[in-house]
């Protein structure tokens, strides 16, 4: 696949994946974005209401932006143990990865060395003393491990352009991953989209969107 790198409006890349004709991010700023949606609707939450073991579900690793997102959250709470279980069925080539830049590398020198390794074949690592990481090679609908997950950053293609993610029978799968009362946050907030997670079983509630977009969603599990 020829992914090609862009630059946000915030300094960060992205990546434009022409087959889909789309953006893995919103051009208005993909650190903004990811920010906005999966650390402050998501994971924030969590931290402020104390809870102190915290394991989280990625659907598409992508860029990483969000692994080293919650890595530098993970460092300011080092008495919260942080577990991130990440999927991605294509992952990236090394020649991309290297091109891949995030303005929280500048702010942070420190996690510079840690993109490329994300961007490496295995499977577990402990990026930080209370930050274990587990990447797996595939995609949500292969995923059957019993994982009892707090939060889940759903970052799949839109429901337009990868409408199979989207669907009843997607959630319902998921549902079977997460705790009773699990969040789940996602930059997209498309009707059919929701309509399929509330029959799905989840409590849906809009949030506003990133970075000038109308709405996000955050939902919730109900208990099996
Ligand atoms: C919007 S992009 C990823 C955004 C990512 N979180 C980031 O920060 O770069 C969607 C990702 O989902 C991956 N993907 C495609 N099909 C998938 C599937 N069935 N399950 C999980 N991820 C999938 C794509 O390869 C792509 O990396």
């Amino acid at each position: 696949m020829n992914l090609e790198i862009v630059t946000t409006a915030d300094g960060s890349t992205t990546l434009y994946n022409p087959e889909l004709n789309e953006h893995y991010h919103s051009q208005r700023g993909a650190q903004g974005e990811s920010e906005h949606v999966y650390i402050q609707a998501g994971l924030r939450p969590l931290l402020e209401a104390g809870q102190k073991h915290i394991k989280i579900l990625e659907i598409g690793t992508g860029t990483g932006l969000n692994v080293l997102l919650t890595l530098r959250e993970a460092a300011a709470n080092p008495s919260v143990q942080i577990e991130y279980h990440t999927l991605e069925p294509f992952p990236l080539s090394a020649d991309v990865a290297a091109g891949l830049h995030f303005p929280l590398l500048d702010e942070a020198p420190e996690l510079v060395p840690i993109l490329p390794i994300i961007h490496k074949h295995w499977n577990n690592k402990k990026l930080l003393p209370n930050y274990d990481v587990h990447k797996y090679y595939v995609g949500l609908l292969d995923f059957a491990a019993c994982q009892n997950f707090d939060l889940v950053y759903f970052s799949a293609f839109g429901p337009k352009k990868q409408p199979d993610l989207w669907t009843i029978e997607v959630f319902t799968h998921l549902r079977t991953l997460l705790k009773p009362n699990a969040c789940l946050v996602t930059y997209a907030s498309q009707g059919q989209a929701r309509r399929n997670m509330q029959a799905a079983g989840f409590e849906v509630f809009k949030l506003k969107g990133a970075l000038g977009k109308n709405e996000m969603i955050r939902a919730f599990a109900k208990a099996l």
